[in-house]
C-alpha cells in the first residue's frame, strides 16, 4: 500500500564535474577527516562496522545493488553518533588541558590515563539530544573523565534517557521540541561556565560541531576503504536531522570519488523536512511545529549552518517520507529475502530504505532520484535497536530473535 511521500530535485546542485573546491574544504577538510580517523581508531574497542550487501532486496526493489552500512555495533553505543560527540568531547578536554598546562599537544592516551584528572574533572560538557548524540557525549565524558549534563525534550523515550544516564550523565527534561532543548542547553551552559558539545552549528558556534562532523567522517572513510577496487555507488541516501551526518558523508565521498561520486539524496520525515524546504527555497528554512515522527533522530526543524554549506550544492535530491515507510523498512530489514542477512535497524536507522520503498510506490520519486535497474545504492544503517522496547513493539521480535 502506498503512503504519502514526495521528492524534489535540488536546482542548486553542483554538476558532477564540479570540484569539491577550496570554499568547501575550508569547512570540512581532508586534514580534519584524517585527524578524526587517526584519533578515533586509536580508542579502545574501535573496529570498522560492517558494509552489508542486500542483493535479494535490491532485486526486489528493481535496482542493481544495495549496500547497507550497519552502525549498530559502533563502540557498543548502537549508532554512528558514537563517532561524533565523543570525539568532540575529547578535543574540548584536550584543549582545556593544553591551555591550563601551557602544552602544545595532548594525546587521547594521556587523557585516558588520568594524568590530567584535575583539569578534566573540573570540566562539564552539555548538549541537547533526541537520544543518540547525548549518549555519545555522555560516553565520551565518562571515558575521558569529565562531568556531563544532557537535556532531552518531552518526547524522548524513557529507554533512550536511561541509556544516557547509564554513562553517568545527569539527564534533564526541557518542555517543547528538540530545538527548544538546544536553546536551553546553550543558555544554561553560558550561565554555568559549561561547554556545549552540540552536533548542530549556528552563527558564532562552529568549531565543536565541526569536530562532530569530522568524527562522523570515519564512517565514510571506512566505506571508501571497504569498496576499494569496486565501482562507486551510483546513489547514496542519507537520513538527516540537522544534516551533520549527511554533510560529512557528502564531503568525504566528493573528495574521494570526485566526478564519479554518487548522486546524493537526503531523506527526512514529512513533518521535519528542514533540508527539503531549504533546498526548495534556496536558503536555510526553519520548520516549526511538533516535528512529530517515529524517526526520533530526525525530528529537527533547522539544518545546521555548517552542514548547509556542504549540502546546499552537494545534495542532488531530497525525499520526505511518511512514518509508515520507516516502519515498513525496519520490518523488511528484520525479515530478509532469501540470501540476505537479517538486519536490526532502529526507527531512524532504516530511513534510507524507507526512501527506496517510497520510490517503488511513487514513479515521480523514482524519476526524481534517477533510480533504475543499474543503480547501485548505498544506504546508511545509522542505528540499531537504540530503544529495544520500541524496536520489539514495531518489529514483533527483539534483536536476538531477529539475528538468531
Ligand atoms: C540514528 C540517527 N541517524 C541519523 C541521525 C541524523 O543525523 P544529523 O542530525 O546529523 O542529520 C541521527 C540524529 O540524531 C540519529 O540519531
Amino acid at each position: 500500500m502506498s503512503h504519502p511521500a514526495r521528492a524534489i530535485a535540488n536546482p542548486s546542485a553542483e554538476p558532477a564535474s564540479a570540484p569539491y573546491g577550496a570554499a568547501r574544504a575550508a569547512v570540512m577538510s581532508p586534514q580534519g577527516f584524517d585527524a578524526a580517523m587517526r584519533e578515533i581508531s586509536s580508542w579502545p574497542g574501535y573496529a570498522p562496522t560492517p558494509l552489508l550487501s542486500l542483493d535479494g532486496l535490491a532485486k526486489n526493489l528493481g535496482i542493481g545493488g544495495l549496500h547497507y552500512k550497519d552502525e549498530r555495533g559502533r563502540f557498543g553505543l548502537g549508532s554512528f553518533k558514537a563517532l561524533g560527540g565523543a570525539y568532540a568531547v575529547a578535543n574540548v578536554l584536550r584543549d582545556k588541558v593544553m591551555r591550563a598546562r601551557g602544552l602544545s599537544g595532548v594525546t587521547s592516551s594521556e587523557l585516558l590515563s588520568g594524568v590530567y584528572r584535575d583539569v578534566v574533572g573540573a570540566a562539564t560538557v552539555t548538549c541537547a539530544t533526541d537520544g543518540n548524540h547525548g549518549r555519545s557525549v555522555a560516553w565520551g565524558a565518562q571515558l575521558f573523565g569529565c562531568r556531563c549534563v544532557i537535556y532531552v525534550h518531552e518526547t524522548v523515550s524513557q529507554g533512550r534517557r536511561d541509556a544516557i544516564a547509564r554513562y553517568g550523565a545527569q539527564v534533564l527534561e526541557v518542555k517543547g521540541n528538540y530545538d527548544d532543548a538546544v536553546r536551553h542547553a546553550a543558555t544554561t551552559a553560558a550561565a554555568e561556565g559549561w561547554t556545549v558539545v552540540s552536533d548542530t552549528s549556528y552563527p558564532g558556534y562552529r568549531d565543536i560541531p565541526l569536530d562532530v562532523m569530522h568524527g562522523y567522517g570515519v564512517m565514510a572513510g571506512e566505506i571508501e576503504h571497504q569498496l576499494q577496487g569496486a565501482p562507486a555507488p551510483t546513489h547514496v541516501i542519507v537520513q538527516a536531522g540537522v544534516g551533520a551526518m549527511a554533510a560529512a558523508i557528502c564531503a568525504s565521498f566528493w573528495m574521494h570519488w570526485r566526478q564519479d561520486r554518487p548522486r546524493f539524496v537526503v531523506v527526512e520525515p514529512g513533518l521535519a523536512d528542514c533540508i527539503y524546504r531549504s533546498v526548495e527555497q534556496g536558503q536555510r528554512v526553519t520548520v516549526h511545529g511538533s516535528l512529530e515522527t517515529v524517526m526520533a533522530g530526525l525530528a529537527c526543524g533547522e539544518v545546521s549552518e555548517l552542514a548547509w554549506e556542504i549540502l546546499q550544492g552537494g545534495v542532488n535530491a531530497c525525499v520526505a517520507v511518511d512514518d509508515a515507510y520507516a516502519l515498513d523498512a525496519m520490518r523488511r530489514l528484520a525479515r530478509p529475502l532469501a540470501g540476505d542477512p537479517p538486519v536490526v535497524a532502529g526507527e531512524t536507522g532504516g530511513a534510507g530504505l524507507a526512501a527506496l520503498l517510497a520510490a517503488m510506490d511513487h514513479t515521480d520519486i523514482r524519476r526524481t532520484l534517477a533510480l533504475d535497474a543499474n543503480s547501485r545504492v548505498m544506504i546508511m544503517g545509522s542505528e540499531g535497536d537504540t530503544d529495544p522496547v520500541i524496536y520489539r513493539e514495531i518489529v514483533g521480535a527483539d534483536a536476538a530473535g531477529v539475528l538468531g
